[in-house]
C-alpha cells in the first residue's frame, strides 16, 4: 500500500531495539533501525565496496558500522562521520503502530 509516496512496510513490533532489518522497498534496498524510540532508514548497500550488509551493521553512537570493513554512517542522516556522503536516508513515519518508508528512488549518492 503506498499512501503519498508512503509504502507500509512492517508493524512497529517486528522490529527489535537496536537490530536492523533489511527490506525492499519499490525495489530499493532499505535498512531499517529502531534506536529506543526513533526510526531510521539508510540505503542498505555500502558505498565501499556494494555489499548489502548495511542492516546487519552494529550500532554505535548514533551510527551504524558497516559489518564488511568498519565503515560508519550516522542514523540520523547516513552520511559519515566526516559529513561526506555516505548512505541515502530515507523518511519514515509510524501510523497505528506500523512503519512506512518514502523511497522510491534507486540511486545512490555515491
Ligand atoms: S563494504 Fe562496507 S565498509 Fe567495506
Amino acid at each position: 500500500m503506498i499512501t503519498n509516496g508512503f509504502t507500509k512496510v512492517c508493524a512497529l513490533s517486528e522490529l527489535k531495539n537496536h537490530e536492523g532489518k533489511r527490506f525492499l522497498v519499490n525495489d530499493v534496498d532499505v535498512a531499517l533501525f529502531k534506536i529506543n524510540e526513533d526510526i531510521f532508514a539508510l540505503n542498505n548497500i555500502c558505498p565501499h565496496q556494494h555489499t548489502t550488509l548495511i542492516y546487519n551493521g552494529s550500532i554505535e553512537d548514533g551510527c551504524v558500522i558497516c559489518p564488511a570493513h568498519g565503515w560508519k554512517f550516522q542514523l540520523k542522516n547516513g552520511k559519515m562521520p566526516d559529513g561526506r556522503n555516505g548512505l541515502i536516508s530515507y523518511p519514515v513515519k509510524l501510523i497505528d503502530n506500523f512503519i512506512y518508508i518514502k523511497a522510491e528512488d534507486k540511486n545512490t549518492n555515491w
